[in-house]
């Protein structure tokens, strides 16, 4: 606990400034705004899609995720998000393909666009250079060019707030800037509170990492934006805290793993349930929630219930989506890990990187 209070003991741990980065989100969002208003879309405005599917791994990858929770209610397109080396057999040259890679080297996401390159789909490349920025280049597609020198996961601001408001502007999604200023509004004072001169007693973030500790979390969210975010807390904690974690959401959980924590119970009593929870949740999520807690409880370390506020789905989700990525690099400072490299996921793209040069 001490640690996360100690500037010094804080600048140690994190020499690339990975906090640093957390604590300017509202900052790159901001920013990020500026980039949407400055991208030329002319080359794929005035079409009518089939649909949009947005193609990406990793921290490049929840841009897509985070976006269609966010409209695949509203629009009256189809929606997908693909997470791997192949676009599915319903996407052809009617699709709007957006492509997410932050470095833009990312192998699956290179061959994704590479085949809506084939298909004749239209392109949106959102990436900071690479091949991904390359491909686009030679195919006139549309680029959203963001920032480099950041780590992926902490460039979401820069990832997905110009890619959302750039489909607001081609007419697919119908947005209400309101609710992005509300969101925006919130990140600027939630970063207030939680940032590493407000001490632990009174951060609920370090809070967090505190629970945590030398536990193993596990995120539920429910469907909808909050299962994309209880699976970027997962992540965070994953690469930033190089913590174990697992997730999982309502109501899906209730038909499988509720019944899973029956056994083995004197490992999950050192586990710690987090549980994103809205306000309003319906009567039919609440009892869910209630009830497995009282299901479960017995068997569990300790069960965090996390409030998410807003009026908006957008500034949900933005804040709850700040509180994780905050909170797992406080994880990792008080672990003593430094939250800013992932050297198992470089040596992988090493590796498989030769399998393109043999
Ligand atoms: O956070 C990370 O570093 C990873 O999850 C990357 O985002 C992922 O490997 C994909 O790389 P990129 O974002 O450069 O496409």
């Amino acid at each position: 606990m001490e640690k996360l209070d100690d500037p010094q003991q804080i600048a140690q741990l994190d020499p690339q400034g990975m906090l640093q980065v957390e604590e300017a989100f509202y900052t790159q969002l901001v920013q990020a705004r500026e980039i949407a208003q400055s991208v030329d879309l002319s080359k794929i405005s005035g079409k009518k899609y089939a649909g949009v599917v947005f193609t990406g791994m990793g921290g490049s990858g929840f841009a897509g995720d985070i976006i269609k929770s966010l409209i695949e209610h509203s629009v009256h397109i189809f929606t997908e998000s693909v997470k791997g080396y192949r676009l599915p057999g319903y996407v052809n040259k009617d699709w709007l393909v957006v492509a997410v890679s932050y470095s833009g080297n990312t192998q699956e996401t290179v061959a994704c666009i590479e085949q809506a390159v084939k298909l004749g789909a239209t392109i949106l490349a959102v990436t900071s250079g690479g091949r991904l920025a390359q491909i686009a280049q030679d195919h006139d597609c549309a680029v959203i060019k963001v920032p480099s020198g950041f780590q992926p996961r902490g460039a979401i601001g820069f990832l997905f707030l110009p890619t959302l408001l750039a489909l607001k502007k081609l007419g697919i999604v119908h947005m209400d800037l309101v609710d992005i200023n509300e969101g925006l509004d919130a990140v600027k004072n939630l970063s207030a509170r939680l940032s590493r001169k407000v001490p632990t007693g009174k951060n609920f973030a370090k809070q967090l990492a505190c629970a945590i500790g030398d536990r193993l979390p596990v995120i539920y969210g429910t469907q909808g934006y909050l299962r994309c975010i209880a699976y970027r807390w997962k992540c965070e904690i994953n690469e930033n805290a190089k913590t174990p974690c697992f997730w999982a959401h309502f109501p899906e959980l209730n038909h499988n793993e509720t019944v899973g924590w029956e056994r083995l119970a004197s490992v999950t009593r050192n586990f710690v349930l987090i549980i994103l929870r809205e306000q309003d949740e319906p009567p039919s999520i609440k009892t869910r929630i209630d009830t497995t807690i009282s299901l479960i409880r017995e068997n569990l370390g300790q069960v965090i219930e996390v409030p998410v506020e807003g009026r908006s789905l957008f500034c949900r989700a933005v804040t709850a989506l700040y509180l994780g990525d905050i909170a797992s690099v406080y994880l990792a400072l008080l672990s003593g890990v430094d939250p800013t490299p992932v050297e198992k996921i470089e040596k992988l793209k090493q590796e498989l990187a030769k399998l393109d040069q043999s």
